[in-house]
């Protein structure tokens, strides 16, 4: 039973004993209204949020697209940037061997001989050309970078470079420093006759096994003097193909890396 001191709670009046308002009412009005945004914490409108989230999904998607792997030198408008593109290799079949040799030839000659060929003043003579580089043949290019050179050298009409002879003016032998082997000697050898203005033809590791088996018993320490290398004959070795017979050639393209002979016999049977 009820108490009887209590006030009766009739369905008009939901007045609890000693409320003056009916706090039901009132907690529904507070309810219904949003709280007073405070000052630097409004809320952000959708749209917004929306919109920095699309952004934010293009930005990965554009670097995803062209972000070039992060590699520096895929931007570097350098020739050496870029590994040669595929339609190059096949246009160029010497583009992988000049490759190789341009790597080789700015990690190791480019020191003393700078990476445009130009020389430095007192360090080493100009390559963009010399006519050493240029020679008809490999013969005595191939001798230089394998034993070194020491004293004067007339390297074109306009250049006699080191004409007081000075003996602390030497190249040592490189052979050691760009790996030691025929083809990396015939890659470098083909990239400075072929590079900065150089017409000289291609040189082949064939060819370098062909010059060098003549001097194979030679220090590395006795560096050539240009009066030795002009008993050389520059050509021989690097001779004109008429005079390759098809055994040769064939041996030859053989000694090429598959991928380059390939390329040969696509370009010669279009
Ligand atoms: C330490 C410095 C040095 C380095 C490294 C060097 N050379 Fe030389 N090079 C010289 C000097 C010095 C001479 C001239 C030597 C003399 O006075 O007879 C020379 C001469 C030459 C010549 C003949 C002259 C001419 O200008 O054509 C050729 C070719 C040549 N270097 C190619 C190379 C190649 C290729 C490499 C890398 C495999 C190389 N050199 C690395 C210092 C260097």
């Amino acid at each position: 039973m009820s108490n009887p001191q209590e006030t009766p709670n009739t369905s008009s009046s939901r007045l609890d004993s000693g409320e003056h308002h009916d706090v039901t009412e009132l907690h529904a009005a507070v309810l219904r209204e949003k709280p007073d945004p405070v000052e630097g914490f409004e809320p952000v409108n959708l749209w917004v949020v929306a919109g920095i989230a699309g952004l934010l999904f293009w930005g990965g998607a554009y670097l995803t697209q062209y972000s070039g792997r992060f590699e520096a030198m895929e931007f570097s408008e350098l020739p050496h940037g870029k590994p040669a593109p595929v339609a190059a290799v096949a246009a160029d079949p010497l583009a992988a061997v000049k490759r190789d040799g341009m790597i080789a030839y700015n990690a190791v000659c480019a020191l003393c001989h700078g990476e445009d060929g130009a020389g430095k003043a007192g360090v080493a003579p100009v390559l963009a050309g010399s006519d050493w580089v240029n020679a008809d043949g490999p013969n005595r290019l191939l001798r230089i970078v394998r034993h070194g050179l020491k004293g004067t050298v007339k390297v074109n009409k306009d250049v006699t470079w080191n004409p007081a002879n000075d003996a602390s003016i030497v190249m040592g032998s490189q052979w050691d420093a760009i790996g030691g082997t025929n083809e990396k000697l015939a890659a470098v050898l083909t990239y400075i006759r072929s590079s900065w203005g150089n017409t000289g033809a291609a040189v082949t590791p064939q060819m370098v096994a062909d010059g060098l088996a003549a001097v194979k018993d030679r220090s590395a320490e006795a560096n050539w003097t240009q009066e030795e290398l002009l008993q050389v004959p520059a050509g021989g070795a690097g001779a004109p193909v008429a005079a390759v017979t098809p055994d040769q050639l064939k041996a030859q393209l053989q000694a090429l890396p598959a991928e380059q002979r390939q390329a040969i016999i696509k370009e010669l049977s279009k």
